[in-house]
Order: structure tokens, then C-alpha cells, then sequence
């Protein structure tokens, strides 16, 4: 079979997928306060032609996908895209979400085919939840993480972005959360985006974290390794991650692409190079979506520059 094979070795079977720009929330490291300016639904990616461009990657070898947005739950139907990429032939397809929504689609999505979920989780206190989101409720991300306990998802995880004037007195909290309810908690470094000014204010190296959960807990460094960004400890036989992109660069590894929602091929976060794929899923052809995957892989980066240049990409069209 092909396989997506970068100039610097690396196999590419990861495909993230961002199905919309749009978000019910102004996460304050994400978006500014008033939006940014959303693309028109046209310039959107149609739910046919994203499963013809992961049609296109499964024939190359991509076997995993991770929905994102924005807030992918914000898109109508969402469910029906994962019963597409099913038929595809994927079955190791993941969404991560802000978990406001899944109050009311857990069950859609369990029903529709999707592996699992990862919900983004700053701070269990009401008053920090606000501040964090601008515009959400602690309450409706706790119903919807029932609900995905309820219709049987398993091996939920929880993405926690620490920074140091909103959420650095929370680690604790939120360990606990996870341990509680055997959820995986990963917690990420704080990365500069177009938005957050206050970047250097609010960075903490993973190792500070680290520190703040030896204060009470014991922490067990492991062996185990997913082809995911994550480093993983164990606490009290539960594994935890840490996510470390400016700290302890994980670029070598990297297994990755990304679609944008407006069509573009994004090779690397931390890196200004695009290659427009609208035109060519417009046309519906599969030979040549497949033909412009493969050339397009061989400009993948070596590394990203988000610490000596300022390309800071904004999450919300690119998924994290
Ligand atoms: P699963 O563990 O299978 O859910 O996959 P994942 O860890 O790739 O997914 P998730 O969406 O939870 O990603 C975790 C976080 O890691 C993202 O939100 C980003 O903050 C960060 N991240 C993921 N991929 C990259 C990458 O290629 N480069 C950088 N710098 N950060 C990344
Ligand atoms: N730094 C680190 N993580 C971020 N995310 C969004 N913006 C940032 C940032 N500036 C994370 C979210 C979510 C994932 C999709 O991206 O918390 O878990
Ligand atoms: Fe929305 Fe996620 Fe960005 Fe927060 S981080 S504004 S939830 S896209």
C-alpha cells in the first residue's frame, strides 16, 4: 500500500481535521473577546468533500482522525460526518471539544461511530470557567461529560492549558476531577497564538506543573507512548500527559497533518505554509486529491519556529 512518507523520514497516518472556524465560546488564549472574522459558509469545506480528502489520505495510509474546530459541535449534523469517514473505512476516529454541546449529541455521536472524545478543561470553579471562556458554563461541560459516561464512551480525555494568572491554582483541582471519574488528564504548555499578548505572562513550563503534583502526589514516570504529542506519567495507576511543544520539542515525531476548514493542507502549527486543496475536491476528483496529498507531504517542515518567528497560528480555524 502508499504511504505518505515527509523528507525527513517521518510516516504521516494522522489526519486533524477542523470542520469549522466558529466557536460558542472566546476562550481568552484563543479568540479575541469580540470573534474573529469568520469565513463565509461557502468558502466552508462541504461534508463530502472532507470525506473526499480523507478518502484520499485512507488510500495513502492515514488510519487516524481527530475532529476539531472551533468547536466542531457548532457544525449541523456532525454525526453525519463521522458515519461517512466509517465508511471510509477509518475506525479510529476522535472530536475535541469544548464539551458545552455534548450535553445533547453524546449520543448521536456514540451511535454515529466515533471512538472518543477529548474535552477541553481549564478550571472546575464557576467564576475562572467564565473568566477562561468569556461566554461558558462549568455546568453544561459537567452534563456533558455524564452524558458521554451515560451512552458508554470510554477512554475520555481531558485537555488542560495551564496559565499562570488564570488557572495555575487549579492543577490540583482538576487531577483530582480526572482521577475521579478515570478520565486521562493531559496537561498542555500555554502556546503564543495572533491573540494572547499576554503570552509571556502567562507561560509555565510543564516541569512547574510537574512540580505543583509532587507536592501531594507521587508521580511515576512511564514508558508508555502513543503517537501523540503526550509524555505520560502515572498517578496513583493512572496515566497522565503532558503536552510539551515549546518545552521539550516533539517535532521529530511528528505524524501529522491538518485540513482547515476553508480547504487548506496545513503541514505544521508552527509554520505559514498552505496548500489550497478546495479547488481540486471541488472538481471531485480522487486521483488528483491524492496526487496533490503526496507532493504536498514532501514540503512538510522539519520543525516549528514558534519560539524565533511569530507565526502563531489562531487555533480556532486550525484545532490546536
Ligand atoms: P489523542 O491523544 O489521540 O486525543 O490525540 P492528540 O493528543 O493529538 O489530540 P488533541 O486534540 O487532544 O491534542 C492535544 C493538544 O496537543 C492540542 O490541542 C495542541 O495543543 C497540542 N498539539 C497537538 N498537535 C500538535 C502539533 O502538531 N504541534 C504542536 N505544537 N502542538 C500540538
Ligand atoms: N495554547 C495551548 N493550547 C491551546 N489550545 C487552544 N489554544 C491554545 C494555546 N494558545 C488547546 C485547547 C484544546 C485544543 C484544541 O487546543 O485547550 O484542548
Ligand atoms: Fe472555542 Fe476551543 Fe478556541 Fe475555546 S479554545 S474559543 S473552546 S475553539
Amino acid at each position: 500500500m502508499e504511504q505518505l512518507i515527509d523528507p525527513f523520514g517521518r510516516k504521516i497516518d494522522y489526519l486533524r481535521i477542523s470542520v469549522t472556524d466558529r466557536c460558542n465560546y472566546r476562550c481568552v488564549y484563543c479568540m479575541p473577546l469580540e470573534g474573529v472574522a469568520f469565513k463565509d459558509m461557502s468558502e466552508i469545506l462541504t461534508y463530502e468533500e472532507i470525506a473526499l480528502f480523507a478518502k484520499a489520505a485512507y488510500d495513502l495510509g492515514v488510519r487516524k482522525i481527530k475532529l476539531t474546530g472551533g468547536e466542531p459541535l457548532v457544525r449541523k449534523h456532525i454525526y453525519k460526518l463521522v458515519e461517512m469517514l466509517r465508511n471510509i473505512g477509518y475506525n479510529d476516529i476522535s472530536l475535541t471539544t469544548n464539551g458545552s454541546l455534548l450535553k445533547n449529541y453524546a449520543r448521536l455521536l456514540k451511535d454515529s461511530g466515533l471512538s472518543r472524545v477529548t474535552v477541553s478543561l481549564d478550571t472546575l470553579d464557576k467564576q475562572k470557567f467564565r473568566e477562561i471562556t468569556r461566554f461558558g458554563s462549568i455546568d453544561d461541560v459537567i452534563r456533558g461529560f455524564d452524558e458521554l459516561d451515560k451512552v458508554g464512551f470510554v477512554n475520555t480525555k481531558i485537555n488542560s492549558v495551564i496559565m499562570r494568572t488564570y488557572n495555575i491554582d487549579c492543577v490540583e483541582s482538576l487531577l483530582e476531577f480526572a482521577l475521579l471519574r478515570k478520565y486521562e488528564i493531559r496537561f498542555i504548555e500555554y502556546m503564543p497564538t495572533d491573540f494572547n499578548e499576554d503570552f509571556k505572562a502567562n507561560f509555565i513550563p510543564i516541569d512547574e506543573i510537574k512540580n505543583i503534583i509532587q507536592k501531594n502526589y507521587l508521580l511515576k514516570s512511564t514508558n508508555y507512548k502513543t503517537n501523540g504529542p503526550s509524555q505520560y506519567c502515572e498517578v496513583e495507576n493512572t496515566r497522565i500527559g503532558f503536552i510539551t511543544p515549546l518545552s521539550h520539542n516533539f517535532c521529530a515525531f511528528c505524524n501529522r497533518i491538518r485540513l482547515s476548514s476553508d480547504g487548506n493542507l496545513i503541514l505544521c502549527l508552527g509554520h505559514d505554509i498552505r496548500i489550497n486543496f478546495k479547488a481540486v475536491l471541488r472538481q471531485g476528483s480522487l486521483d488528483q486529491t491524492k496526487e496533490l496529498l503526496k507532493n504536498s507531504v514532501l514540503k512538510k517542515p522539519k520543525q516549528h519556529q514558534l519560539l524565533t518567528t511569530n507565526i502563531h497560528q489562531s487555533f480556532s480555524n486550525l484545532g490546536g
